[in-house]
């Protein structure tokens, strides 16, 4: 097992580490360093085009990569971080072409895991002032919520020096909520855990639609999928995967992937299950979506684009 030091190290050198984050597990490397980033797309096979977030240890780390902090996106900041929730700023000139894919705009995300929190740390006493991360997995496929699943994603392609830290679990299990903070008002580029109503009322301000064009992976049609088929809905039949809240029957023969009681359990269990499917080389796999608050919206936009031909 790598301790936090010798991964905060590792990033210095211009390694990569996997990290876990409350939401998702991440890739990092130090965003400073341009090779290192580099490598990042290389291993996830990601286009060079799609910015990545930058993980920083503290608010105060934010005018080092951002050149205006807004008010309402500093009530943000202080409500939500450290948390599930990434803000997207007007780049400073230290977030270079090659984590913002050469757009003017950079996002900044405060995590919360433990884990995350520690290794931020060790790296900012070591000078480091960033690192960036993308969800652990290859283009297009599924987001790891634990080390196993980093190991499946990406374990063929990562170096030897290169480190899997274990955090367990990922608690939320969907990616953050992305807020687009470039206008005068907050919009919302990727719903998650923290919701518009939320948002509203933190800060005062109406959510509105982005219009800074700025470029999400995540808003592809197709992305978050697993190697097995997904259907959205319908009846599960015999030998094939379901996966659906606890109050819902399953047929005979059907192969029971996760019961969730509620929509949070359902976002924490809902990449792994899915992962399991792959695993027992299921032939479909049926998700039943939870209805009804902010987050079931969250986890059926994640779920239509991993449905999506
Ligand atoms: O929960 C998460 O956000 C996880 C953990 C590891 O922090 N990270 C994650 O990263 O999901 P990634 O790269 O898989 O998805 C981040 C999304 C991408 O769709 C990217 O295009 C968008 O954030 N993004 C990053 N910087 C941006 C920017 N400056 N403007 C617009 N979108 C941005
Ligand atoms: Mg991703």
């Amino acid at each position: 097992m790598s301790t936090i030091e010798q991964a905060a190290k590792a990033l210095i050198a211009g390694k990569l580490v996997a990290l876990p984050t409350e939401t998702v597990y991440g890739l990092g490397a130090d965003a400073s360093n341009e090779t290192a980033v580099g490598r990042i797309f290389e291993v996830k096979n990601r286009p060079k085009d799609h910015p990545l977030i930058v993980h920083v240890a503290n608010v105060s780390d934010v005018d080092f990569w951002a050149s205006e902090f807004p008010d309402y996106a500093k009530k943000l900041a202080e409500k939500f971080w450290p948390g599930p929730m990434t803000l997207i700023l007007p780049r400073s000139e230290n977030a270079k072409d090659f984590i913002t894919g050469a757009q003017e705009s950079v996002g900044l995300r405060i995590p919360k895991h433990p884990v995350a929190q520690d290794l931020l740390q060790a790296f900012s006493y070591l000078g480091g002032r960033g690192v960036a991360a993308p969800s652990a997995n290859r283009f297009g496929q599924l987001s790891p919520t634990d080390a196993a699943a980093v190991k499946v994603e990406l374990g063929e392609s990562l170096g030897s020096e290169d480190i899997i830290l274990d955090g367990g679990l990922s608690d939320v299990g969907i990616e953050s909520t992305i807020i687009d903070c470039t206008g005068t008002n907050p919009a919302v580029l990727r719903a998650g855990f923290i919701s518009p109503q939320q948002i509203e009322q933190v800060t005062g301000l109406q959510v509105v639609e982005s219009t800074s064009g700025v470029r999400v992976s995540g808003a592809l049609k197709k992305h978050y999928s697993p190697r097995t088929p997904l259907q959205l809905g319908g009846e599960a039949k015999a030998g094939e995967g379901l996966i659906a809240l606890a109050s819902f029957p399953t047929p005979i023969g059907v192969v029971r992937l996760a019961s969730p009681s509620t929509s949070e359990e359902f976002a924490h269990l809902l990449y792994q299950s899915l992962r399991k499917a792959d695993e027992l080389g299921l032939s479909k796999v049926v998700v039943i979506p939870p209805q009804g608050d902010h987050l079931a919206d969250a986890i059926l936009d994640r779920l239509t684009k991993a449905a999506a031909k």
